[in-house]
């Protein structure tokens, strides 16, 4: 599942356009200084993040690795969890993994500590609304699961 979720918003307020329903935008913010979104756009280009994840609806549309968005992250992770999840060898023995070793998220231990602080803060300055929350939550858990969410159901 490829389509970004800006667009799927579109399509469900579009759907909606005939009803009274007032249109609450997009659910994801940062919150992110100009020179840290500046400094964190030129490591995801580096690192090719956006190969396997799609943030702020952009990623590679020609490789289709399974990985959660990262729009949203930082209202699900705490800034501590990143840093440890960026500074692991095996990021897997953090976050569990059901994917082929070429899928997986690769260890950035190797970075600066710049670097990682960079990459950490930037996840952890993502955050999506509380109205969006449980849609977020929901695809997260799909991904990096391969289950269908039951919860709340
Ligand atoms: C080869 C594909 C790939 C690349 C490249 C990649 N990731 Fe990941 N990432 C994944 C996968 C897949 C997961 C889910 C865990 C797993 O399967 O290892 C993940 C998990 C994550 C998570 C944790 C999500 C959660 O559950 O909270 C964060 C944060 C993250 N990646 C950020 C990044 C950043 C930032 C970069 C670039 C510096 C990056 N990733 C590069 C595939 C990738």
């Amino acid at each position: 599942m490829v389509v970004s979720v800006v667009s799927l918003v579109g399509v469900k307020f579009y759907q909606n356009a005939g009803e009274t329903e007032e249109d609450p935008g997009i659910p994801y913010y940062t919150t992110a200084t100009p020179e840290l979104t500046s400094a964190a756009a030129t490591l995801l280009h580096k690192h090719n993040c956006q190969e396997c994840h799609s943030l702020w609806a952009t990623r590679d549309f020609t490789i289709a690795v399974p990985a959660p968005a990262l729009d949203g992250e930082g209202s699900f992770r705490d800034r501590d969890w990143l840093a440890q999840y960026f500074n692991a060898a095996v990021p897997q023995d953090i976050l569990p993994t059901r994917l082929k070793p070429q899928y997986r998220h690769p260890s950035y231990a190797h970075l600066s500590d710049e670097d990682r602080t960079t990459l950490t803060d930037y996840m952890f300055s993502l955050k999506v609304e509380d109205w969006y929350r449980e849609q977020t939550e929901k695809r997260r858990f799909e991904k990096l699961t391969g289950k269908k969410w039951a919860a709340n159901e």
